[in-house]
């Protein structure tokens, strides 16, 4: 079992001594670790079971750590960060010498935010390394939005959790690159589109994923569940299944001849914000159910509403492997 904390000094005495920390953020929690420790960085890939080939984003307490992890930072890119840091903003930038070919599996990109929940925050502002991050969740399962859902799932294999209380987004950070200057939007999040095209003020954005779903495939090789729940999960309408051995996930309204104690409305007033902050829990609780198969139902496709269904795909989507 992890210490869950509010006390920032010790998670800093941790990560400086190479150990991994959890740390909440207003997306999701993530599994710390000192971003220049190759120690520490071989733990987290260890801890997560997540494939080496799988970079991890860094996090930044100051815009002043920058200058040390990248050796360019377009324009357009100043533009956002600006606009979004501190938040759930994740820019791709030509890495520094100083960022270890662990951090970003190789590419000559690294993937940085500065998230802005005041407890990572303090802590990111008492250290003079970034965080190497990722989703503190097992490799392809549901992230975390409470200190809970990470000890419950990595609470053996780490020390510390630092308590932030429930995640206020709670669906993962915006990953922009800027593909010869062309403003690319690499993973939906928190930040619409409709966001990030308003202050680019540029109608070009290209949408590319580098996390493979059903939609876009390039080799079967790629072919992977993530933010996926246990129980198979289908997104279409229960006609035709047993009521009782079913559980549901809706948007905003509860499906009748369904019992409610099987179903979970994530915003019963139609918020999409307030959609995205329950998600990953209900995906969780829908997990426990006593019930054989889930059902999902996609809420409208507008600004945070494109992540909460790209979540959804994923979650419903099945290899055969997994
Ligand atoms: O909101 C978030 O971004 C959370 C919190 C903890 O900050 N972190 C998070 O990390 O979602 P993770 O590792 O679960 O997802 C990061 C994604 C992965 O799909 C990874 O492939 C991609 O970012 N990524 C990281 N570095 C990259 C790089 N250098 N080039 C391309 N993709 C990168
Ligand atoms: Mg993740």
């Amino acid at each position: 079992m992890a210490k869950i904390t509010t006390d920032t000094t010790e998670a800093a005495a941790l990560l400086r001594n190479s150990q991994l920390v959890a740390i909440p953020t207003e997306t999701v929690y993530g599994l710390a670790g000192n971003g220049f420790d190759t120690k520490a960085i071989l733990s987290i890939y260890e801890a997560k079971g997540r494939p080496r080939f799988n970079p991890l984003i860094l996090h930044i307490g100051s815009t002043h750590q920058l200058s040390a992890l990248v050796t360019e930072v377009p324009e357009v890119a100043w533009k956002l960060i600006s606009k979004f840091w501190p938040g759930p903003l994740t820019v791709l930038l030509p890495k520094s010498d100083k960022v270890p070919e662990l951090v970003t599996a190789g590419s000559h990109l690294v993937a940085i935010r500065m998230p802005s929940h005041p407890l990572a925050l303090q802590l990111l502002k008492s250290l003079d390394f970034p965080l190497a991050a990722p989703s503190a969740n097992p490799s392809g399962y549901v992230s975390p939005t409470q200190a809970i859902h990470v000890q419950e799932q990595l609470g053996d294999k780490i020390q510390l959790i630092l308590d932030g209380g429930q995640c206020t987004g709670g669906i993962e950070s915006t990953i922009i690159g800027f593909d010869n200057g062309q403003v690319t939007i690499y993973r939906e999040g928190l930040i619409s589109q409709e966001e990030i095209r308003s202050t680019v003020l540029n109608d070009d954005i290209v949408r590319k994923s580098i996390e493979p779903s059903t939609a876009k495939l390039s080799s079967p090789g790629q072919l992977s569940s993530h933010y996926a729940p246990k129980k198979r999960m289908l997104m279409q309408h229960p006609a035709g299944y047993d009521a009782e051995r079913i559980g549901l996930l809706r948007f905003s309204k509860p499906l009748s001849g369904i019992p409610a104690r099987n179903q979970i409305v994530l915003s019963p007033n139609g918020s999409l914000k307030e959609a995205a902050a329950n998600l990953f829990a209900a995906l969780r609780q829908l997990d426990t159910m006593d019930v054989d198969v889930l059902f999902g139902e996609f809420v409208p496709d507008i600004g945070i509403g494109r992540a909460i269904n790209d979540r959804l795909r994923r979650a419903s989507f099945r290899t055969g492997v997994n």
